[in-house]
This record gives structure tokens, C-alpha cells and sequence, in this order.
């Protein structure tokens, strides 16, 4: 689909997305540089981040992919050097990596639940640390009052409660928790938007190939009259906005953008 947002709305810009080798995130990378940002991807998998930086250059994007772990503090501090090093600055992180798996409580190890809450909590955090440097307003070049933004990727499973997946809910609930509380702080001392987006169940993620086989989805289709899938288009088209000016009043926000499913009931 076309984008409704002019092709030169994010020039100048220079993104940084973690988890940005595949999913909602490459798609974010995309959509982010034929809107005229640079952008760097960082992910756990070589191959993917060389893959994922060849396909973005074909395409005419400025990019990068550089190889870490969102849970090393060391990766996330010479991932974000490098990125800067390389574009001259940063405006937009984007923290996307995310792990996750089914698994009831009780099959669920304390090592298990851990895991998911350092990539998604820890790591959303320790990428955020690493990169205020950078993002502070006046830094990279950027006007004395203009800061940069923080946008994060969370979800909707803990809004209610979610099967199978409760460490991937108590996850999210930090991350939102990072959200609000990083835009209060950094928001007031140093003009640093940061936002949120909760997406609901996307076309071709590794997340609806993981979480919710497609038996699971039909059951799904039929208990929920909402229940329809997104495309990981909206999700970069709610990112573009947020990264534009025209979201230069959200802070603190996590845009739900799921087409009402989780509030989704049977009928009565
Ligand atoms: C039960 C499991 C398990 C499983 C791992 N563990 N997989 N337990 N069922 N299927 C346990 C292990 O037994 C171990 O605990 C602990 O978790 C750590 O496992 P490792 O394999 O050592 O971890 P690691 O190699 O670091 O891998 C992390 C991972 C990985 C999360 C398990 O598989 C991963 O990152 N995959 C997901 C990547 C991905 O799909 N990202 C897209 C996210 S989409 P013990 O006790 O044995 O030591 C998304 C959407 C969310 O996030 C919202 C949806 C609506």
C-alpha cells in the first residue's frame, strides 16, 4: 500500500532499530528509510543482519547492520558508538528486539521467564542507558530544545492475561513501565520523546508464527469478532508518525494498534 506520509518526511533522521533484521522491526527499517532516514539494525544473527542490511540497500536505503545482543551492555554501547560513528548522529532508537516462546507456568523454568525479561525489559532499558548520550537535545547537531525519540515495541497480552505466556506479559508491563517512566525523567531534562507501540497479531511475524499456530488462530477467529490481522505496514506507519513531527506532543504514550482486538468479546 502507499504510504499517506511524504517520502522526505524523516530526512535528516538517523534510526537505530534493534530486532531491526526481520519482522515488524526490518519493516520499521524500511518504511523509516524510504521516508529518508538512515538507519542501523542490530541484531543476535549475523547472517540476518547482513541479509537484512543488503535488502535495505537495494532498495536505496542509507544502512548498516551491525551484529549484538540487546542483553550485553557492552554490545548495546559499541553497536550504538558504531551507528554513530558511522551516520555522524542519532535521533530515533528503536528497541524491537524481543524473545518469546509458549510455555505454561508450570513447564516454565525461573531461568526460562528470566530469559524473556532480560531481552525485552533488560535490554529495552540497557539500550535506552546506552543511548541517552546521544539522543539528549543539542547532541549530533540537533537544536539546544530538540531532543531525540525512544519508541518501543511492547504488546497487549498483559492488559488482560494471557495462556502460555507469562513471561513475555510480565516483560511487556515493564517495557510500558520504561516507557512512561523514561518520558517523565528524560522527557523533562533533556526533550527526549519516548513512546510505545503495542501491536495486536501481524501477517508474517515470527511472533503469529510462534505464538499462535494456525489452529490456534482459527479458535481464535471464531471466539473474537475483532480478531483479524494486521500488516507489519500499520505498525511502521504508527512508528513514521511517531517519528515525525507530527507526533511532536506524544510522549510517554504506547499506541495500541491491534484494529480493537484486544478488547475484542464474544457476542452476547
Ligand atoms: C520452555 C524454554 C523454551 C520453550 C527456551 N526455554 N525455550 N522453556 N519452552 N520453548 C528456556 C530454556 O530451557 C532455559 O531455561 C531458558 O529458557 C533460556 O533458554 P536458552 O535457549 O538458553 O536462551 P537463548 O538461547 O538466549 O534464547 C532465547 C529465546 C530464543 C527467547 C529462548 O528462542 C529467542 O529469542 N527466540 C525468539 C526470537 C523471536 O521470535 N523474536 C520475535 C519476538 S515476537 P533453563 O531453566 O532450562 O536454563 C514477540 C511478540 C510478543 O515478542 C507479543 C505477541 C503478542
Amino acid at each position: 500500500m502507499a504510504s499517506p506520509f511524504r517520502p522526505e518526511v524523516l530526512k535528516g533522521k538517523v534510526a537505530l532499530i534493534t530486532g531491526g533484521g526481520s519482522g515488524i522491526g526490518f519493516e520499521i527499517a524500511t518504511q523509516f528509510g524510504l521516508h529518508g532516514a538512515a538507519v542501523a539494525i542490530m541484531g543476535r544473527r549475523k547472517h540476518i543482519v547482513e541479509a537484512a542490511q543488503a535488502a535495505l540497500q537495494a532498495q536505496g536505503i542509507q544502512a548498516i547492520g551491525l551484529e549484538g545482543d540487546v542483553r550485553r551492555r557492552e554490545d548495546a554501547a559499541r553497536v550504538l558508538e558504531a551507528a554513530v560513528k558511522h551516520f555522524g548522529r542519532l535521533d530515533i532508537l528503536v528497541n524491537g528486539a524481543a524473545g518469546n516462546f509458549l510455555a505454561s507456568p508450570e513447564e516454565l523454568s525461573p531461568n526460562g521467564f528470566r530469559t524473556v525479561l532480560d531481552i525485552d525489559a533488560v535490554g529495552t532499558y540497557t539500550m535506552s542507558h546506552e543511548a541517552l548520550k546521544y539522543l539528549k537535545a543539542g547532541a549530533g547537531g540537533r537544536a539546544p530544545s530538540d531532543g531525540g525519540l525512544i519508541l518501543n515495541i511492547s504488546a497487549t497480552l498483559h492488559y488482560t492475561a494471557a495462556w502460555y505466556q507469562i513471561n513475555v506479559s510480565a516483560a511487556k508491563a515493564a517495557v510500558d513501565s520504561i516507557t512512561r517512566g523514561l518520558a517523565l525523567e528524560w522527557g523533562t531534562d533533556y526533550n527526549i520523546r519516548v513512546n510505545g507501540i503495542a501491536p495486536g497479531p501481524i501477517a508474517g511475524t515470527p511472533g503469529m508464527r510462534k505464538l499462535a499456530p494456525e489452529e490456534m488462530r482459527r479458535r481464535v477467529r471464531e471466539d473474537m469478532p475483532f480478531f483479524r490481522l494486521g500488516e507489519k505496514w500499520d505498525i511502521a506507519m504508527a512508528a513514521i508518525y511517531l517519528a515525525s513531527d507530527a507526533g511532536k506532543y506524544v510522549n510517554g504514550a504506547t499506541f495500541v494498534v491491534d484494529g480493537g482486538h484486544w478488547l475484542s468479546q464474544p457476542r452476547m
